[in-house]
């Protein structure tokens, strides 16, 4: 199996679907009217934002304008801290993040404190974990204006979860708390804790987006919820004249079809179960438990350079980490049965060839 499966490049490093949106979307596409196009939406004179934010405050029982929209979670993180930090403020991150939250607060003068998650086993598998004694700890001690939780968080693939949430909210009510569930859908769709949290802490963001589970990142659309202190972001972020109507028209749409994104996110389960045990049986190798569409593979730095260059001469890009909390990890955004397959093959026939 040494050929070249594919052609082209295969992004396995970016954490953007391989499977696209539902069919729908480009069926929709192909009949854009000169109303989505050409016009501003009418929405805003009827007292919402739009038809978008309406239709998700109602499936999620929450006031229209409880529901912000935004360009995506990179869009609603950055115009939070723009709007709440001030030179010499910090905002409490996990050491273990996405790349922006390490720079955004820099942006306006503003600096990051860190909280570090632990490892350990999750449903038997080996896993980062968010420990919350440790986080409150932090918090106590460095009194941060805004704290940024992920979860599912990028790179670890792990979550909080809602019991955990709930008692590290409780304890930072003096701060506010950003919860990005950008990888919402792929481990879980439990949506029980939304409403209640957002009444019971009025500092709680919750931040979604269209771009993973629903595939459609280049549209650049998400969608927030926000507790009642936060009324001066609501204000902050709201668009009087509307929003992008054809993205607004694919999100309605995908979130339409749940039979579409359900059957993605089982081929997806099955070749992370796949990857959980291909893995752990090549030495040196550690699979993390992934709730989202990638997975944290830890690897012999050794091998690292050579099997960067092995997977580029197959096409296949995956994202070998190097920065300060990890070394030795890869992260895998999970791609199509057919690619996923192509990817461990070539690990495998790359590990085969190696002097024992
Ligand atoms: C943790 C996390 N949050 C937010 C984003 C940005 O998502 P969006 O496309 O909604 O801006 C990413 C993108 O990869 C991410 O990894």
């Amino acid at each position: 199996m040494s050929e070249k499966k594919f052609n082209t490049i295969q992004y396995l490093d970016r954490n953007e679907s391989q499977y696209g949106p539902s069919p729908k979307c480009y069926e929709y596409l192909k009949t854009v009217k000169i109303d989505d196009l050409s016009w501003y939406s009418r929405d805003f004179a009827r007292g919402v934002k739009s038809k978008l934010s309406e239709r998700i405050a109602k499936d999620f029982g929450f006031k229209e304008n409880q529901v912000i929209l935004s360009y995506g979670s990179e869009d609603i993180l950055k115009q939070l801290i723009h709007r709440y930090i001030v030179r010499g403020d910090k905002v409490l991150i996990p050491k273990e993040a996405w790349w922006y939250y390490k720079k955004v607060a820099y942006e306006v003068g503003g600096f990051n404190v860190e909280y570090p998650m632990r490892k350990g086993k999750f449903d038997g598998v080996d896993s980062y974990l968010y420990d919350v004694d440790k986080m409150i700890e932090i918090y106590e001690r460095e009194r941060p204006r805004v704290v940024v939780i992920a979860s599912p968080n990028n790179p670890t693939g792990n979550r909080i979860t809602k019991e955990e949430l709930h008692r590290f909210l409780d304890a930072c009510r003096g701060a506010i708390v950003m919860i990005d569930e950008a990888y919402w859908g792929f481990g879980s769709t439990d949506n029980s804790y939304v409403k209640p949290y957002i009444d019971e802490f009025p500092n709680l963001i919750i931040c979604r987006t269209f771009s993973k589970y629903f595939a459609l990142a280049g549209s650049r659309i998400g969608f927030s919820f926000a507790g009642n202190n936060l009324e001066e972001l609501k204000g902050f972020t709201t668009r009087y004249l509307g929003y992008n109507l054809i993205s607004e028209n694919l999100a309605m749409i995908a979130l339409d079809d749940t039979e579409y994104y359900q059957r993605v996110t089982k081929m997806m389960q099955e070749d992370k179960e796949m990857f959980y045990k291909e893995f752990s049986a090549m030495g040196g190798f550690t699979a993390y438990k992934s709730f989202a569409n990638f997975m944290l593979v830890d690897m012999p730095a050794n091998i690292r350079k050579d099997l960067d260059k092995f997977l580029k001469e197959r096409n296949l890009l995956i994202k070998f980490l190097d920065e300060e909390a990890f070394k030795t990890e890869t992260r895998i955004t999970l791609g199509t049965k057919e690619q996923n397959k192509y990817l461990i093959e070539s690990i495998k026939e790359f590990i085969n060839k190696q002097p024992s």
